[in-house]
C-alpha cells in the first residue's frame, strides 16, 4: 500500500469529461461524462487519505470522531425565519449571509502560505508514512486552494462558488457589500492548553481542531442554504437559477467532505502517536488532543451559538422594525424562532 505521496500526486485531478463552468464563470473541479460534479485535486489525494486511514486503523487507531452532535445549538435566523423574511421582501439578510460565507471561504487561502512547524520534531514515531507527515508537502496547500483558488489564476474556488450561488438566486442587486467578522475560531488569547510542548506546535494542533469544528459546523449553513433556495414559493421569477444555485452548494459540500475527512484523519493520527514534551517526557497524543477538543465542543456547540443568537436577534429586531409592517413580521419571526 502506497503511504508516501509527492505533491504532484496529491494535486492530481480526476479525469474530467467537461470543465466546471457556470454562467460564464470557470470553476474548479470538473464534470464526468454523465454531467456529475467531480471535486478538484481528488485523485491522488483521496486515494492517499484512504490508504492512510487504513494504515491508521491497522495500527489500532481510527479517524477522529465527529458526528451530528457537533451541529447543535440555536440558529438565528433559522430556515423558517429566513423564508419568512425573503417572502416578505426582506431579502438582504440572506444575500448578506451568502456573501459572508463566500468571503470566509476565501480566507481559507491563508493555508497556501502558512508555514507550519515540522511535527516530526516532537513526535516519537516516524510520521513520513502518515498524513501528518504530508501536511507541509501539499495537503494544506491543496486545502487552501480548494477554499480560495490559486492566486492569480482565474478558476473560481469556494469563495467564487458562493458568490455564483448568490448571484444565481438574486441576479443584480443594489445591496451594499458586507464583511464577515474578523475571527470565527475560538478566541484563544494567550492561554496555553498544552504547556508540555512549544507554543508553535500547540498553535498548529489547536488550529487543526478549530478548522475541523468550522468545517464540520459549516454543514448547517450548507443545508439551510439549500433548503431556502429550494423553497418553491421563493425567488419565483428565478426558480431555475435558484435550483442551479442549490446544486452549486451541493458541489461545495462534496469538496468539504474531503476536508472534514482529512482533518479527522490528521487528528486521529495525532491521537495515536507519542508526543515528546519539551522536558523529554512522552505524552500520548490523545492526552493533548482530547481535553482541548472537549472545551472546543462546549464553546462551539453551546456557549458561542447562544451568544451569537442573542446578538443576531438584536440585529434582526432593528432591521424588521424598520419595515412598514414590522410589528406583524416580528411576531411571526419570533414565533418561528429556535429555543435557547
Ligand atoms: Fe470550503
Ligand atoms: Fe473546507
Amino acid at each position: 500500500m502506497q503511504l508516501v505521496y509527492s505533491k504532484d500526486e496529491l494535486f492530481s485531478e480526476l479525469t474530467f469529461a467537461a470543465p466546471h463552468e457556470i454562467e460564464g464563470r470557470m470553476l474548479h473541479g470538473g464534470l464526468d461524462p454523465a454531467g456529475n460534479y467531480l471535486s478538484p485535486r481528488a485523485d491522488g489525494r483521496v486515494k492517499a487519505i484512504d490508504a492512510w486511514t487504513e494504515a491508521l486503523q491497522a495500527r489500532g487507531g481510527d479517524l477522529f470522531e465527529a458526528d451530528a452532535s457537533l451541529l447543535s445549538g440555536p440558529r438565528v435566523p433559522n430556515v423558517a425565519q429566513q423564508r419568512l423574511l425573503i417572502g416578505e421582501g426582506i431579502g438582504q439578510p440572506f444575500w448578506n449571509t451568502l456573501t459572508t460565507i463566500g468571503k470566509i471561504e476565501g480566507r481559507g487561502s491563508i493555508l497556501i502560505d502558512m508555514q507550519f512547524p515540522n511535527l516530526q520534531d516532537i513526535i516519537k514515531e516516524d510520521i513520513s508514512e502518515m498524513a501528518i507527515g504530508h501536511l507541509n508537502k501539499g495537503l494544506l496547500v491543496a486545502h487552501g486552494i480548494d477554499e480560495g483558488g490559486v492566486p492569480g489564476e482565474n478558476v473560481g474556488a469556494h469563495d467564487v462558488m458562493w458568490f455564483v450561488t448568490r448571484d444565481l438566486a438574486y441576479g443584480e442587486t443594489n445591496f451594499p457589500d458586507v464583511e464577515p467578522p474578523e475571527n470565527i475560531s475560538r478566541p484563544e488569547s494567550d492561554k496555553r492548553w498544552m504547556p508540555q510542548i512549544g507554543a508553535g506546535y500547540e498553535g498548529m494542533m489547536s488550529f487543526l481542531m478549530n478548522l475541523l469544528m468550522i468545517e464540520f459546523r459549516a454543514e448547517n449553513g450548507f443545508s439551510d442554504t439549500q433548503d431556502i433556495l429550494n423553497t418553491p414559493t421563493l425567488f419565483q421569477d428565478r426558480r431555475a437559477q435558484a435550483e442551479l444555485a442549490s446544486e452549486v452548494v451541493e458541489r461545495i459540500r462534496a469538496d468539504e467532505k474531503i476536508h472534514v475527512l482529512s482533518l479527522q484523519l490528521y487528528l486521529g493520527e495525532l491521537r495515536s502517536i507519542t508526543i515528546v514534551g519539551e522536558s523529554g517526557e512522552e505524552i500520548p497524543g490523545a492526552d493533548l488532543i482530547d481535553p482541548f477538543w472537549a472545551g472546543l465542543v462546549q464553546w462551539a456547540t453551546s456557549a458561542q451559538p447562544v451568544l451569537l443568537a442573542e446578538e443576531t436577534q438584536r440585529q434582526f429586531t432593528t432591521l424588521i422594525s424598520a419595515h412598514e409592517d414590522g410589528k406583524r413580521i416580528m411576531e411571526q419571526f419570533n414565533g418561528l424562532g429556535d429555543n435557547y
